[in-house]
């Protein structure tokens, strides 16, 4: 299939053709003509309605190849790490949002939306929370620090940043119940609560959204996910949607149908789902890893739509740029396009899912 890579030479032409610099690289104009194998995967997800977002550091579209890759595309994009709590407050009271600024202004050019990643991640060993943060225990302070921090980053994007993750991973790393982090601890599980009502003061247009990794392969916590959006939805907590991060670390998927069945139980709730952080590491013990991680990709993306997934984010904007290869201390190359940001099958067989509804 060179409709990809025809697509994907068409952006490299633009980068080459407007200059050295490319600052200025154009989008080529589009391959699609909206039959099955020749849309972007941008347009194969407008035409059903579905988001394919990325996630970005603001240095990376200083490359105009990615800046023209993103925009061809995708159609949302997610700070990786800049619109954290951590890496936005570093001191209290001192807000750099330069980065997510950066990031929220290049999606706005370009007809994107923005997926604000994330209010508040509580996790020990996450970088969602200041060291500033982590030592406060007066329950009154930390709420008080919360509801600026959230008020601040929430204001600044209001209409420009459609959803938010508002918090994340609240669930234990391991076995039953909420992660017994210092949100937890020192305001109990209604901190849930309170972030969720912070944010929706601060932009009420904005979607609410609880994003959480491993319940799309873990039965008892794919369990735990279900009793917690129950239990915050009954109690009036404006969850619009749930994030299942889909970082699949080993390379492998979920059983046959266990993904689809985990996305209709949520939207039985009332609530949209959608997949936000996708990679999946090649596997090491297969005969063709790049075959075997695109129809781990099919597989996956087939249940997220047929479950009825609002949207589709990938981890990253080619296999140069994964967390992943740091976490497995091996190049996991997880993404749909390898490290010189061409399209690798994965591309392929998450863009022909998509194309065919
Ligand atoms: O910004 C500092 C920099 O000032 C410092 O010099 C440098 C070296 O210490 O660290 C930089 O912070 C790093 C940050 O990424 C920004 O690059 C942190 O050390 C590093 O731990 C952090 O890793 C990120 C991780 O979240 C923790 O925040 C990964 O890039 C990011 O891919 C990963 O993404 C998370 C999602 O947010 C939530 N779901 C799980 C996913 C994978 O862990």
């Amino acid at each position: 299939m060179t409709t990809a890579v025809t697509a994907t030479a068409l952006v490299v032409a633009a980068c080459t053709d407007d200059g050295a610099d490319g600052t200025s690289a154009s989008l080529p104009p589009s391959p699609c003509t909206s039959a099955v194998g020749t849309c972007s995967l941008a347009e194969a997800g407008r035409a059903i309605d579905v988001r394919i977002g990325v996630a970005l550091s603001s240095s990376q579209l200083a490359d105009p190849m990615i800046a023209a890759l993103v925009r061809q595309e995708f159609t949302q994009i997610t700070a990786e790490n800049e619109l954290k709590w951590s890496e936005v407050e570093r001191t209290e009271g001192v807000f750099d949002f330069a980065g997510a600024d950066a990031l929220v202004d290049f999606a706005v050019a370009n007809g994107l939306e923005t997926r604000g990643h994330t209010l508040l991640w509580g996790q020990r060993q996450g970088n969602g929370m200041p060291p500033w943060v982590r030592e406060i225990t007066d329950p009154a302070r930390l709420e008080a620090v919360l509801q600026r921090w959230i008020q601040a980053a929430v204001g600044r994007y209001r209409g420009r940043v459609q959803r938010w993750d508002v918090v994340n991973e609240p669930l234990a790393i391991a076995g039953p119940g909420l992660d017994q982090n210092p949100f937890l601890a020192v305001l109990g599980e209604r901190y849930v609560d309170r972030a969720f009502a912070e944010a929706a003061a601060a932009d009420p247009d904005a979607e609410l959204w609880l994003n959480e990794v491993g319940a799309e392969t873990n039965r008892e916590r794919a369990d735990a996910l279900v009793e917690l959006v129950t239990r915050l939805r009954a109690r009036g907590v404006p969850v619009h949607g749930v994030g299942l991060q889909g970082h699949f670390v080993n390379g492998e998927v979920p059983a046959v149908g266990q993904l689809r069945a985990l996305v209709e139980r949520l939207r039985g709730l009332g609530v949209e789902v959608a997949l936000t952080e996708l990679d999946v590491a090649v596997r090491t013990d297969v005969a063709d890893p790049l075959q075997v991680q695109a129809e781990a990709f099919r597989q996956i993306t087939a249940e997220c739509l047929e479950g009825g997934c609002a949207e589709l984010s990938f981890w990253g904007i080619g296999d140069a740029f994964s967390w992943l290869d740091t976490m497995l201390r091996r190049p996991a190359d997880p993404l749909l396009f390898d490290r010189s940001l061409q399209p690798k099958p994965a591309y392929e067989a998450v863009r022909n899912v998509v194309a065919q509804g």
